[in-house]
């Protein structure tokens, strides 16, 4: 949809919108994203890859704008809806970083690889699959026999990659030298891909090529350690041990792995310095989440951008990590108790069915300081419980706090121009615990811009200049897009198969 004509201050804007609802401050995503790219940037020099997960915001716009902003080799999904959602906007490569085992759905994603859609320059030409198990490659082959038969394109390729358990207990096959399985998996994709071929070869094999396309080596339990210095232990004991020995058990059999796959947002950095992975696949980082916010962003410079030009390129992006960019913004319909009128708890409009709260509470957000609320001044309000459509506040005084009306008091309120007391009908920004799951519940979202900065302007802004624009004052801000997030729910797989 179009950009809205008209600016609005921050707070005239918050109080037009429909809540609950889901807000992407543009500004803040292209920051992230100029961020990632100039710390990929040097890995990709030599010679690794970058597919961030498209997990996180389910939606073909920013996927898009993910892959043209990183030079990235395609996008990472984790359901049917998603790859075709990225397959939509015009993505060309995908890789379905999760066990898909069902008939319905294998058809449905082989049938988005066979899919040539009018006016869009290719469709997607390349679909990585997922297996831990005979039964998974069975199911994965079964599929590209039934498309065989109907006979599609010749020109579509489809890599399996072998699953390797890190450490989070999951999917995925235990590394050797627990488990030999990883060998016996990769030799079995490596006999289907040579029959593939010899029935190339004589004019037969349908429209999907199958090959093998390497190990994914994830962990994501680790990816949240709050140190950079604990979570490179992390990454050594888990996901880099792992791979290490993955790799050596194949190529001693003569197996080449073509690509190593794996990492979040909290250890990409660490699995590049591991030297175990070849490509990277971080996905929160362009949204964020206040369980990211924890984080300790990563020493200056980090050892894998080994150059002083590198380091001092990254050095703002690196030191001031990724920005929060994503918010849920809900209306106070409720307000009560206190003593002198002013109330100490107020009631919002958006319960669990717009928050996630399994990695805890939302917390409230500053936006014109582009960080939470700090709770100086007396107290501040805290996130006491969630059900369906509600969520409760508690306004909480800090000891020896004044809690007087001072202008200082409006730090520890979440509306802009309101003061320290909420009251009904004003609107808060909530920044998410845990951003996949909570962007998960909005069909569509606000892509939202300060009222000075030009789409344009913003992608080609530097890092440096994001992240000190994100914290700028209040100013105006415009609807620049409405986003559908349209990677949502089953996607065309069948709800059953006779
Ligand atoms: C397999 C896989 N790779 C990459 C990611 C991206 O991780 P993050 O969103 O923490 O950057 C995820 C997220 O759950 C994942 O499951």
């Amino acid at each position: 949809m179009a950009a809205a004509a008209a600016a609005f201050s921050t707070h005239a804007f918050l109080r037009s919108v429909s809540t609950p609802a889901l807000i992407v401050d543009g500004d803040a995503f292209d920051g992230n994203l100029a961020a990632m790219k100039a710390l990929v940037t040097p890995l990709q020099a030599r010679g690794l890859t970058v597919r961030p997960h498209a997990k996180v915001h389910k939606c073909g716009t920013l996927g898009r704008r993910t892959v043209d902003a990183l030079a990235a080799s395609g996008l990472c999904c984790q359901t049917v809806a998603e790859a075709e959602e990225m397959a939509r906007a015009g993505v060309a490569d995908l890789f379905l970083t999760n066990q898909v085992v069902t008939p319905a759905k294998l058809d449905a994603l082989i049938a988005l690889l066979l899919w040539r859609p009018a006016g869009l320059p290719t469709g997607l030409r390349h679909l990585g699959l997922l297996v831990d198990s005979d039964a998974g490659i069975d199911a994965a082959l079964a599929a590209v026999g039934r498309a065989s038969q109907a006979r599609g394109e010749p020109s579509c390729a489809l890599s399996l990659y072998v699953e390797v358990d890190a450490g989070q207990n999951r999917c995925g096959v235990a590394p050797p030298p627990r488990s030999n399985a990883v060998l016996t998996l990769a030799r079995r994709i490596v006999a289907a891909a040579a029959a593939d071929d010899d029935a190339s070869a004589v004019g037969h094999g349908g429209g999907v090529r199958v090959a093998f396309g390497g190990l994914q080596v994830y962990h994501g339990g680790i990816q949240h350690v709050r140190t950079a210095a604990a979570r490179a232990v992390a990454v050594q004991a888990g996901p880099a041990a792992a791979a290490r020995a993955s790799v050596a058990l194949l190529e001693a059999d003569g197996i080449q792995v073509p690509a190593v796959c794996g990492a979040g947002t909290g250890t990409f950095l660490q699995e590049a310095s591991a030297g175990t992975h070849t490509e990277l696949q971080p996905g929160s980082f362009c949204l964020m989440d206040s369980d990211y916010g924890a984080n300790e962003a990563p020493p200056s410079p980090p050892a894998v951008l080994a150059s002083e030009e590198a380091a001092a390129e990254v050095g703002v992006a690196v030191n001031g990590g990724f920005h929060q960019a994503v918010f849920v913004a809900a209306t106070v319909i409720s307000v009560g108790g206190g003593a002198g009128g002013r109330p100490h708890k107020a009631v919002l409009d958006a319960g669990v069915k717009a928050l996630d709260l399994t990695a805890g509470p939302p917390t409230l957000w500053d936006w014109r300081r582009a960080r939470p609320f700090a709770g100086a001044c007396g107290g501040q309000w805290a996130f006491r419980k969630g059900y369906d459509e509600h969520s409760v506040l508690e306004f909480v005084r800090s000891h020896g706090g004044g809690g007087g009306n001072g202008a200082g008091d409006d730090a520890a309120v979440a509306v802009p121009g309101q003061g320290a007391v909420l009251g009904v009908g004003d609107v808060v920004l909530l920044q998410p615990s845990h951003v996949d799951p909570t962007v998960n519940l909005f069909g569509r979202a606000l892509l939202v811009r300060r009222a000075a900065s030009s789409a344009a302007g913003s992608a080609a802004s530097s890092a440096a200049g994001s992240a000190a624009g994100s914290a700028a004052g209040l100013g105006e801000r415009f609807v620049e897009e409405v986003l559908e997030i349209g990677g949502r729910g089953l996607g065309s797989a069948a709800l059953f198969r006779c």
